[in-house]
């Protein structure tokens, strides 16, 4: 099964409910990106944003940690209700193995995250411990960047190794630049999580976006 996760931060922030609305009604999951203008240079929103969309929220929330030190939040983040997945960046963590453990502690599927510019060999002793794995298709900390066209090849790599270890309910997610122009390729290659910022919250009708990235 296909996912489409609408990734918030393409939202208009003045008009959240809206875009709650569409992504309860049409998508998935939402795709929280969490920024700490340290590890990532941006800052994006926090706790009390991501409490009032989970008031409303009736579709799961996957929370997407760009902060430095993630043992310090990752458990508080998936403490809230309706967070089912929580994932951090590979390199931002002293102990990925610990992070992922905490994560899973409060019942959340955890996950790794990897800019272009990190082997996904990086990722293989940890593998195991993961519930899924996200592929960036741009470097972490904008939205609206050109989709890196590796990616896809990355992702097929990721697929052919967890294939390899027998992990076949390691699930790939894969954020950034993602769009119907390269949703089919990403599918093919094994992803089953896509997110996407700019193609459904700018598009005309972004429920016809979301039905046209789960085709292949
Ligand atoms: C980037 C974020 C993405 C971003 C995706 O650092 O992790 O989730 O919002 O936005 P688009 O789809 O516009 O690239
Ligand atoms: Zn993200």
């Amino acid at each position: 099964m296909i996912q489409i996760a609408p990734s918030l931060l393409a939202a208009d922030f003045l008009n959240l409910g809206d875009a709650v609305r569409m992504v309860n009604d049409y998508a998935d999951l939402y795709h929280l990106d969490v920024m700490d203008g340290v590890f990532v240079p941006n800052i994006s929103y926090g706790f009390p944003v991501i409490q009032a969309i989970s008031a409303k929220a009736t579709k799961p929330m996957d929370v997407h940690l760009m902060i430095t030190d993630p043992i310090k939040y990752a458990a508080r983040f998936a403490r809230i209700p309706r967070v089912e997945m929580v994932s951090f960046h590979l390199n931002a963590a002293e102990d990925p193995a610990a992070v992922l453990a905490e994560i899973k502690a409060e019942g959340c599927k955890a996950g790794l995250v990897i800019n272009p510019d990190i082997a996904v060999e990086r990722l293989y002793p940890y593998l195991p411990l993961c519930d899924f794995v996200l592929i960036m298709g741009v470097f972490a900390g904008f939205g609206g960047q050109k989709f890196i066209e590796e990616t896809v090849d990355r992702v097929a790599q990721l697929k052919r190794k967890a294939d390899e270890l027998g992990l076949e309910n390691l699930e790939i997610e894969v954020d950034g630049g993602v769009s119907p122009s390269n949703s089919s390729a990403l599918i093919k290659a094994g992803a089953t999580i896509l997110v996407a910022g700019t193609a459904v919250f700018k598009a005309e009708s972004p429920a016809e976006v979301i039905s046209a990235m789960k085709s292949l």
